[in-house]
């Protein structure tokens, strides 16, 4: 296969499903994509406004979106969203896995509640839309005009599938869930090509860590923790995104990609050790 060497977009034609897309990194990468040509289902649990007002920027921008609400974690919602997509664009080319949440407690203070929650969405609600995905991709094979594979599966995940996190102990969790889920998928669905991968973001800026940057003081601190000393923005991971959405990136598959201005890389020892 050759880079894509023409002016097409890079995803054009392509159908894409992003849960969580009305805030965030959801709607960045929803843009992203729409940007390079696919037709984007902004898929939402709450707050129809700003998931149409995701639709309605797309559509400003020439592009094609609509929106879907469905709360990933049952099953009925997260099977009809998938139905009422392929039956209105023919099939589904791309997921982007998404939607997650926080509950933070101490350990010894969280609720089964909050943990159940946090589980439900952020790691039970990729593997339901990964399988109805999957099951799509599978029955329909590759379209050649579109994509070299049948399908692609993006799981946002985080720092935190890799970084313990005290007083997270239910979203590290889940976040480490995502991330052998994603290679044991990938292992699974590469012989019938479906490639799957994952993006872990570290600190983004956006509504789900207010706290950890809205003060200068905060700041200052979270910087700490970033090599690159700076928070990232949500189009940083919405550029990964497309990147591994596309052919460009034909053979990565079971790989997470770490967008995290270097975060992982232990900064606590930028000195000393
Ligand atoms: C969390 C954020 C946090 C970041 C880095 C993300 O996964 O959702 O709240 O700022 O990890 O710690």
């Amino acid at each position: 296969m050759t880079l894509n060497n023409t002016c097409e977009p890079i995803l054009k034609g392509q159908r894409a499903l992003v849960t969580g897309a009305s805030s965030g990194i959801g709607s960045a990468i929803a843009k992203a994509l729409a940007m390079a040509g696919a037709k984007v289902v902004i898929n939402y649990a709450g707050g129809a406004d700003r998931a149409q007002a995701v639709v309605e920027a797309i559509q400003a921008g020439g592009g094609e979106a609509m929106a879907i609400r469905a709360d990933v974690s049952r099953e009925d919602e997260v099977e009809a969203m998938f139905a009422q997509t392929i039956a209105t664009w023919g099939s589904i080319d791309i997921l982007i896995n998404n939607a997650g949440l926080q509950k933070d407690a101490p350990l010894v203070e969280m609720s089964l509640a909050e943990w159940q929650k946090v589980l439900d969405i952020n790691l039970t609600g990729q593997f339901l839309c990964s399988r109805a995905a999957a099951r799509e991709f599978l029955q329909r094979g590759v379209v050649p005009e579109l994509s070299n594979v049948a399908g692609k599966i993006i799981c946002i995940s985080s720092v935190h599938d890799i970084i313990p996190w005290a007083g997270h102990v239910n979203y590290a969790t889940s976040k480490g869930g995502v991330s052998m889920m994603m290679k044991t998928m990938a292992q699974e669905l590469a012989p019938r090509r479906i490639r799957v991968n994952a993006i872990s973001p570290g600190a983004i800026k956006t509504p789900i860590n207010t706290a950890a940057w809205m003060t200068p003081e905060a700041e200052a601190e979270l910087l700490k923790l970033i090599p690159a000393r700076r928070v990232g923005e949500p189009d940083d991971i919405a550029r990964a995104t497309v990147w591994l959405a596309s052919d460009d990136s034909d053979y990565v598959t079971g790989v997470t990609l770490y967008v995290d201005g270097g975060m992982t890389l232990y900064p606590g020892f930028d000195q000393g050790g």
